[in-house]
């Protein structure tokens, strides 16, 4: 019997079944058929903006109309396939980063998954609400998530929907310099617990809940557990999503997942500047040892590329390898893609979370229950042992008392016999004092009419003298 469910994910008004969020993978990794299947599935899904137009014949002509019209289209097929949540990645750094939050603002996707970079200048806040659109930044550390709700509340008097946090082990670019990655505190454990604190006093001021969602090497369902144990109210996963039928990359790519062995993951410098996490392979071995491999750049995508000093264009070596294509391109990967076994439908993997994450659950539950047993019967022994220390301290008080007793006890009687003694001679000295003052008050009226009677004749024989 399972006894205990994952929690629901609430974002603003929107409430999803689970606390799972596909995250968005770019160059189309994560179209509209995974992000459509996560979301029927009680999941958010998120369709990757970056590079989208990559499948559209004329992206190499009009590199910015083909991002749009993909955006869109992909939207609408998700869309017509469910009526689950379905979200929007784009990177703020992107160039036509504006033009993409626009066309994602006029289909009303239900979020705005928001990273490579701060979104806070020229957000059109106002069209966003009116379209009933939810804004989540993806940030990597409590700093930046301040900056980001300080900067949207001082010049929007509003602040977005959720935060996803994304740690050190996650896939695609990373938000940490390549020398910091194995720091103790950017580990993700650390960011959540951060993040969630730099939120707090926006999330009172706004009077909302801002919900923080930890992403990076969140692999399982006892993963899923530790996190929200930590605060979080979802987690992003983006690794399993690659392993599943729906996910929109070449079955090759998802192949290249479960051949790689630990070794094979590696960090890259990508060309935008930014450390990568990726599978190792020729292309990546060759771009190492400098040589170029840059055909040409459609339109400077990306605002921190230049193409005259890239080794290869990130994007082309992505679209390439989505389509299957390795040799010309790569595959991002987060930290734990060694772990994947097999490709599965989407549903499947989903179940399998779920039974993990209540299994962690009863575990944890059991371990509670271990722990608390434990700490009782310290404390139980702990007590006896005053309990047993305190009765032989009252059985050596007892003693002394009843020798210092046996010692004492005659002169003690002694004393007592004399002072009653005294008590009873005090008691008749009494008695007979008051018996004679009784007298002398009972007398008292005779003595004072013969005294009285003397003092008459005597002055009666002082006149009669005086007269002779
Ligand atoms: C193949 C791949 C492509 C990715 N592309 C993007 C992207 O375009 N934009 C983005 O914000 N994050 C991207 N990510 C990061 C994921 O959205 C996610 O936050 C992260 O990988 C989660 O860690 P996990 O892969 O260990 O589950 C990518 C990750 C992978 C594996």
């Amino acid at each position: 019997m399972i006894l205990f469910r994952m929690p629901k994910l609430s974002i603003g008004r929107r409430t999803v079944p689970l606390p799972i969020v596909q995250g968005g993978m770019g160059v189309g990794i994560s179209l509209s058929g995974l992000a459509s299947a996560v979301a029927g599935q009680g999941g958010i899904g998120v369709i990757a903006g970056v590079g989208i137009g990559m499948l559209e014949p004329d992206y190499y002509q009009d590199g910015r109309a083909a991002n749009i019209r993909a955006m869109r289209g992909e939207l609408r097929k998700a869309r017509a396939k469910t009526s689950g949540f379905v979200g929007v990645n784009i990177m703020v750094a992107a160039n036509d980063f504006h033009q993409l939050l626009d066309t994602c603002i006029e289909e009303k996707a239900d979020a705005l998954f928001l990273g490579a970079g701060l979104p806070i200048r020229n957000m059109p806040v106002a069209r966003i609400r009116a379209a009933g659109v939810l804004v989540i930044p993806i940030v990597s550390s409590g700093r930046a998530a301040e900056l980001i709700f300080k900067y949207w509340q001082k010049s929007y008097g509003d602040v977005p929907d959720a935060v996803v946090v994304e740690g050190p082990l996650a896939g695609g670019h990373l938000g940490f310099r390549a020398d910091r990655l194995q720091d103790a505190d950017q580990k993700l454990e650390v960011l959540v617990p951060q993040v969630i604190a730099a939120l707090a006093p926006f999330a009172a001021v706004a009077g909302k809940k801002i919900p923080v969602i930890a992403a990076g090497g969140i692999y399982n369902g006892e993963d899923i557990l530790k996190f929200l144990q930590l605060g979080a109210q979802g987690v992003q996963m983006a690794t399993r999503f690659v392993a599943t039928d729906e996910c929109d990359a070449d079955r090759r790519f998802k192949e290249a997942y479960i051949a790689c062995r630990p070794e094979d993951i590696a960090i890259i410098k990508s060309p935008v500047g930014m450390p990568g996490r990726a599978i190792r392979n020729r292309f990546l071995d060759d771009a190492a040892a400098g040589v170029r491999n840059v055909k040409r750049c459609a339109w400077r995508c990306l605002e921190q590329c230049d193409i005259r000093h890239a080794d290869y264009c990130i994007s082309a070596a992505l679209d390439n390898a989505r389509r299957g294509l390795l040799d010309q391109g790569f595959a991002f990967c987060g930290a734990n893609a060694h772990r994947v076994e097999s490709i599965v439908p989407v549903a499947e993997l989903l179940e399998s979370l779920k039974h993990e994450y209540d299994a962690a659950f009863i575990q944890s539950l059991a371990t509670l229950r271990d722990e608390t047993i434990h700490a009782l019967e310290n404390k139980f022994a702990r007590l006896r042992q005053d309990y047993v220390l305190a009765r032989q301290q009252l059985a050596a008080i007892c003693d002394g008392a009843g020798k210092a007793w046996e010692v004492r006890k005659d002169s003690l009687r002694e004393d007592v016999e004399r002072t009653r003694a005294m008590v009873e001679q005090l008691g008749r000295d009494g008695e007979t004092a008051l018996k004679k003052l009784q007298a002398l008050t009972e007398r008292f009226p005779e003595k004072l009419a013969e005294l009285q009677e003397i003092a008459r004749r005597f002055q009666a024989g002082i006149s009669e003298s005086r007269v002779g």
